[in-house]
Protein backbone atom coordinates (compact mmCIF):
# COMPACT_ATOMS: atom_id res chain seq x y z
CA UNK A 1 0.00 0.00 0.00
CA UNK A 2 1.29 3.62 -0.80
CA UNK A 3 1.50 6.00 2.16
CA UNK A 4 1.11 8.49 -0.25
CA UNK A 5 -2.59 7.76 -1.74
CA UNK A 6 -3.34 5.95 2.09
CA UNK A 7 -4.09 8.73 4.65
CA UNK A 8 -3.46 6.22 7.52
CA UNK A 9 -1.65 7.59 10.52
CA UNK A 10 1.43 5.77 10.09
CA UNK A 11 3.30 8.75 12.46
CA UNK A 12 0.49 8.34 15.32
CA UNK A 13 1.53 4.34 14.75
CA UNK A 14 5.16 4.09 15.08
CA UNK A 15 5.13 6.73 18.08
CA UNK A 16 2.51 3.86 19.94
CA UNK A 17 4.92 0.97 18.97
CA UNK A 18 7.84 2.67 20.22
CA UNK A 19 6.02 3.01 23.58
CA UNK A 20 6.14 -0.81 23.37
CA UNK A 21 2.18 -1.72 21.61
CA UNK A 22 2.18 -4.25 20.05
CA UNK A 23 -1.49 -5.88 19.87
CA UNK A 24 -4.55 -3.91 18.50
CA UNK A 25 -7.55 -5.28 20.93
CA UNK A 26 -10.03 -2.77 19.65
CA UNK A 27 -11.27 0.19 17.30
CA UNK A 28 -11.35 2.27 20.37
CA UNK A 29 -9.13 3.22 23.13
CA UNK A 30 -10.47 1.85 26.28
CA UNK A 31 -8.98 3.41 29.31
CA UNK A 32 -7.48 -0.08 31.47
CA UNK A 33 -7.95 2.22 34.79
CA UNK A 34 -11.67 2.19 34.90
CA UNK A 35 -11.78 -0.96 33.40
CA UNK A 36 -14.55 -3.63 35.00
CA UNK A 37 -14.12 -7.17 35.22
CA UNK A 38 -17.81 -7.26 34.53
CA UNK A 39 -19.46 -6.48 30.82
CA UNK A 40 -18.55 -2.97 29.81
CA UNK A 41 -20.37 -0.54 27.46
CA UNK A 42 -18.42 1.58 25.25
CA UNK A 43 -19.31 4.32 22.53
CA UNK A 44 -16.93 5.94 20.24
CA UNK A 45 -16.21 9.55 21.66
CA UNK A 46 -18.30 11.79 19.80
CA UNK A 47 -15.71 14.86 20.01
CA UNK A 48 -13.60 13.23 17.82
CA UNK A 49 -15.89 12.44 15.00
CA UNK A 50 -13.60 13.32 12.03
CA UNK A 51 -15.10 15.58 9.26
CA UNK A 52 -17.06 13.68 6.35
CA UNK A 53 -14.29 14.94 3.58
CA UNK A 54 -11.76 13.76 6.08
CA UNK A 55 -12.05 9.96 5.11
CA UNK A 56 -14.39 8.64 2.59
CA UNK A 57 -13.45 5.41 3.03
CA UNK A 58 -12.51 3.37 5.93
CA UNK A 59 -8.74 2.07 5.40
CA UNK A 60 -7.94 -1.88 6.43
CA UNK A 61 -11.18 -2.72 6.74
CA UNK A 62 -11.79 -0.21 9.70
CA UNK A 63 -15.37 0.75 9.93
CA UNK A 64 -15.46 4.68 10.70
CA UNK A 65 -15.62 6.33 13.92
CA UNK A 66 -19.15 7.99 13.24
CA UNK A 67 -20.73 4.66 11.86
CA UNK A 68 -20.09 2.88 15.19
CA UNK A 69 -22.66 1.59 17.16
CA UNK A 70 -23.19 1.31 20.88
CA UNK A 71 -21.54 -1.85 21.48
CA UNK A 72 -21.47 -4.30 24.41
CA UNK A 73 -18.28 -6.53 24.92
CA UNK A 74 -19.60 -9.65 26.59
CA UNK A 75 -18.38 -10.76 29.57
CA UNK A 76 -15.59 -13.02 30.09
CA UNK A 77 -16.04 -15.86 32.73
CA UNK A 78 -14.08 -15.63 35.92
CA UNK A 79 -15.11 -19.30 36.88
CA UNK A 80 -12.61 -20.59 36.89
CA UNK A 81 -12.28 -24.94 36.87
CA UNK A 82 -11.09 -26.86 39.56
CA UNK A 83 -7.27 -27.62 38.74
CA UNK A 84 -6.58 -30.16 41.33
CA UNK A 85 -9.28 -32.55 39.59
CA UNK A 86 -6.30 -32.87 37.09
CA UNK A 87 -4.75 -36.10 37.64
CA UNK A 88 -2.12 -35.88 35.09
CA UNK A 89 0.17 -33.62 32.77
CA UNK A 90 -1.91 -33.84 29.76
CA UNK A 91 -5.22 -33.69 31.88
CA UNK A 92 -3.94 -29.97 33.38
CA UNK A 93 -3.08 -28.83 29.76
CA UNK A 94 -6.51 -29.53 28.82
CA UNK A 95 -8.17 -27.42 31.69
CA UNK A 96 -6.38 -24.71 31.04
CA UNK A 97 -6.68 -24.53 27.05
CA UNK A 98 -9.87 -24.58 28.10
CA UNK A 99 -10.25 -21.84 30.40
CA UNK A 100 -11.52 -18.39 29.26
CA UNK A 101 -11.30 -16.78 32.47
CA UNK A 102 -7.99 -14.62 31.80
CA UNK A 103 -8.55 -12.02 29.22
CA UNK A 104 -4.47 -12.64 28.30
CA UNK A 105 -5.61 -15.84 26.49
CA UNK A 106 -7.80 -13.69 23.84
CA UNK A 107 -4.57 -12.29 22.87
CA UNK A 108 -2.08 -15.02 22.85
CA UNK A 109 -1.29 -17.61 20.05
CA UNK A 110 -0.52 -20.59 22.11
CA UNK A 111 -1.11 -21.34 25.80
CA UNK A 112 2.24 -22.31 27.18
CA UNK A 113 2.89 -24.97 29.23
CA UNK A 114 5.86 -26.37 30.54
CA UNK A 115 8.69 -28.53 28.99
CA UNK A 116 11.54 -30.21 30.38
CA UNK A 117 12.11 -33.54 32.03
CA UNK A 118 8.36 -34.18 33.67
CA UNK A 119 8.86 -37.58 34.92
CA UNK A 120 11.98 -37.17 37.70
CA UNK A 121 13.28 -33.38 37.75
CA UNK A 122 15.86 -32.69 39.93
CA UNK A 123 14.62 -29.34 39.44
CA UNK A 124 11.33 -27.28 38.43
CA UNK A 125 12.23 -24.07 37.07
CA UNK A 126 8.92 -21.36 37.59
CA UNK A 127 9.18 -17.47 35.80
CA UNK A 128 6.78 -15.05 35.17
CA UNK A 129 5.06 -15.11 32.18
CA UNK A 130 5.69 -15.80 28.08
CA UNK A 131 7.57 -13.42 26.01
CA UNK A 132 6.84 -12.93 22.18
CA UNK A 133 9.02 -16.11 21.16
CA UNK A 134 7.40 -18.13 23.18
CA UNK A 135 4.00 -17.12 22.46
CA UNK A 136 4.88 -17.80 18.75
CA UNK A 137 6.32 -21.34 19.54
CA UNK A 138 4.16 -22.17 22.39
CA UNK A 139 7.33 -23.20 24.86
CA UNK A 140 8.57 -21.34 27.73
CA UNK A 141 11.88 -19.66 28.05
CA UNK A 142 12.64 -19.90 23.96
CA UNK A 143 14.24 -16.56 23.36
CA UNK A 144 17.13 -14.84 24.61
CA UNK A 145 15.86 -14.90 28.56
CA UNK A 146 15.61 -18.71 27.70
CA UNK A 147 18.85 -18.85 26.48
CA UNK A 148 20.79 -17.42 29.03
CA UNK A 149 18.77 -19.22 31.53
CA UNK A 150 20.02 -22.29 29.79
CA UNK A 151 23.89 -21.28 30.21
CA UNK A 152 23.37 -20.71 33.79
CA UNK A 153 21.62 -23.87 34.57
CA UNK A 154 24.33 -25.79 32.41
CA UNK A 155 26.85 -24.23 34.87
CA UNK A 156 25.70 -26.32 37.81
CA UNK A 157 25.09 -29.76 35.12
CA UNK A 158 21.50 -29.08 34.93
CA UNK A 159 19.72 -28.82 31.53
CA UNK A 160 16.05 -29.21 30.13
CA UNK A 161 17.05 -32.47 28.61
CA UNK A 162 18.06 -34.40 31.71
CA UNK A 163 17.06 -33.05 34.84
CA UNK A 164 15.24 -29.32 34.93
CA UNK A 165 11.44 -29.12 34.07
CA UNK A 166 10.25 -25.30 33.22
CA UNK A 167 7.33 -23.29 33.38
CA UNK A 168 5.18 -20.26 34.39
CA UNK A 169 3.15 -18.95 36.68
CA UNK A 170 1.09 -17.55 33.46
CA UNK A 171 0.55 -19.24 30.45
CA UNK A 172 -0.47 -16.85 27.97
CA UNK A 173 1.99 -13.71 26.87
CA UNK A 174 0.76 -10.27 28.26
CA UNK A 175 0.46 -8.09 25.21
CA UNK A 176 3.92 -5.82 25.03
CA UNK A 177 5.46 -8.52 27.90
CA UNK A 178 3.71 -5.95 30.27
CA UNK A 179 3.87 -7.78 33.87
CA UNK A 180 0.90 -9.62 34.19
CA UNK A 181 -1.59 -7.62 37.24
CA UNK A 182 -2.80 -9.03 39.89
CA UNK A 183 -5.95 -10.43 38.95
CA UNK A 184 -4.25 -12.44 36.25
CA UNK A 185 -1.65 -13.97 38.60
CA UNK A 186 -4.86 -14.59 40.97
CA UNK A 187 -6.88 -16.36 38.05
CA UNK A 188 -3.60 -18.58 37.12
CA UNK A 189 -2.12 -19.39 40.33
CA UNK A 190 -4.45 -22.43 40.94
CA UNK A 191 -2.82 -24.15 37.74
CA UNK A 192 0.69 -23.62 38.38
CA UNK A 193 -0.24 -24.91 42.19
CA UNK A 194 -1.33 -27.93 40.73
CA UNK A 195 1.53 -27.95 37.78
CA UNK A 196 4.09 -28.06 40.78
CA UNK A 197 1.99 -30.95 42.41
CA UNK A 198 1.90 -33.29 39.27
CA UNK A 199 5.55 -32.88 38.32
CA UNK A 200 6.87 -33.13 41.95
CA UNK A 201 10.92 -32.01 41.40
CA UNK A 202 13.21 -32.36 44.25
CA UNK A 203 14.06 -28.45 44.30
CA UNK A 204 11.89 -25.31 43.12
CA UNK A 205 13.83 -22.54 41.35
CA UNK A 206 11.58 -19.31 41.41
CA UNK A 207 13.16 -16.85 38.57
CA UNK A 208 12.26 -12.89 39.29
CA UNK A 209 10.04 -11.37 41.37
CA UNK A 210 6.42 -12.48 40.34
CA UNK A 211 6.78 -16.02 40.44
CA UNK A 212 8.93 -15.50 44.12
CA UNK A 213 5.98 -13.20 45.55
CA UNK A 214 3.33 -14.63 43.78
CA UNK A 215 4.02 -18.68 45.00
CA UNK A 216 5.80 -17.58 48.11
CA UNK A 217 2.74 -15.23 48.55
CA UNK A 218 4.90 -12.71 50.26
CA UNK A 219 5.25 -9.01 49.48
CA UNK A 220 9.18 -9.34 50.63
CA UNK A 221 11.24 -7.75 47.32
CA UNK A 222 13.58 -10.16 45.56
CA UNK A 223 16.73 -8.58 46.81
CA UNK A 224 15.83 -10.67 50.60
CA UNK A 225 14.12 -13.23 49.28
CA UNK A 226 17.37 -14.88 47.23
CA UNK A 227 19.28 -14.84 50.07
CA UNK A 228 17.56 -17.62 52.02
CA UNK A 229 15.70 -20.81 51.23
CA UNK A 230 12.41 -21.23 51.75
CA UNK A 231 9.88 -23.85 51.92
CA UNK A 232 6.95 -24.19 48.99
CA UNK A 233 3.73 -26.39 50.26
CA UNK A 234 0.33 -26.58 48.33
CA UNK A 235 -2.75 -28.23 48.44
CA UNK A 236 -1.38 -32.24 46.57
CA UNK A 237 1.84 -32.00 47.65
CA UNK A 238 3.05 -34.98 49.90
CA UNK A 239 5.97 -32.75 51.35
CA UNK A 240 7.10 -28.92 51.08
CA UNK A 241 9.62 -28.52 48.09
CA UNK A 242 13.14 -26.85 49.06
CA UNK A 243 12.62 -23.26 46.78
CA UNK A 244 14.88 -20.89 46.22
CA UNK A 245 14.96 -17.23 44.38
CA UNK A 246 16.91 -16.45 41.29
CA UNK A 247 17.07 -13.21 39.30
CA UNK A 248 14.67 -13.79 36.45
CA UNK A 249 17.34 -13.86 33.11
CA UNK A 250 15.71 -10.83 31.72
CA UNK A 251 16.80 -8.76 34.36
CA UNK A 252 20.02 -10.24 34.29
CA UNK A 253 20.62 -9.11 30.74
CA UNK A 254 19.19 -5.79 31.99
CA UNK A 255 21.85 -5.74 34.73
CA UNK A 256 24.59 -7.64 34.00
CA UNK A 257 26.17 -6.06 36.93
CA UNK A 258 24.20 -8.31 38.96
CA UNK A 259 25.33 -11.50 37.32
CA UNK A 260 28.16 -11.79 39.80
CA UNK A 261 25.11 -12.51 42.62
CA UNK A 262 22.97 -14.65 40.48
CA UNK A 263 26.62 -17.29 40.42
CA UNK A 264 26.68 -17.23 43.95
CA UNK A 265 22.75 -18.15 44.03
CA UNK A 266 23.48 -20.95 41.51
CA UNK A 267 26.67 -22.12 43.47
CA UNK A 268 24.21 -22.63 46.44
CA UNK A 269 21.79 -24.37 44.60
CA UNK A 270 24.33 -26.76 43.15
CA UNK A 271 25.59 -27.84 46.60
CA UNK A 272 21.87 -28.30 47.74
CA UNK A 273 21.39 -30.46 44.85
CA UNK A 274 24.61 -32.70 45.46
CA UNK A 275 23.66 -32.85 49.09
CA UNK A 276 20.04 -33.65 48.80
CA UNK A 277 18.70 -30.81 51.29
CA UNK A 278 19.78 -27.38 51.80
CA UNK A 279 23.12 -26.41 53.06
N1 LIG B 1 10.21 -14.84 30.66
C1 LIG B 1 9.49 -15.63 31.47
O1 LIG B 1 9.25 -15.30 32.64
N2 LIG B 1 9.03 -16.77 30.96
C2 LIG B 1 9.27 -17.18 29.72
O2 LIG B 1 8.81 -18.26 29.34
C3 LIG B 1 10.04 -16.34 28.91
C4 LIG B 1 10.50 -15.17 29.39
Amino acid sequence: MSRDKEPFPYEALSLQALWGLDESLSLTPQDKRTFQKEAFVFRAPQTQTPPPTARTSAPLGETPHQAMPLRTVPSFSTKAPDPSKAATLEELRALMEAFDGCELKQTATHTVFGMGNARTPDVMCVGEAPGADEDRQGLPFVGVSGQLLDKMLAAIGLTRQKNVYISNIIPWRPPGNRQPSPLETSLCLPFIQRHIALIKPRFLVLLGGTAAKTLLQTKEGIMTLRTRWHSYACPGLEAPIPTCVLFHPAYLLRSPGQKRLAWLDLLKLQEALAAGAPQ
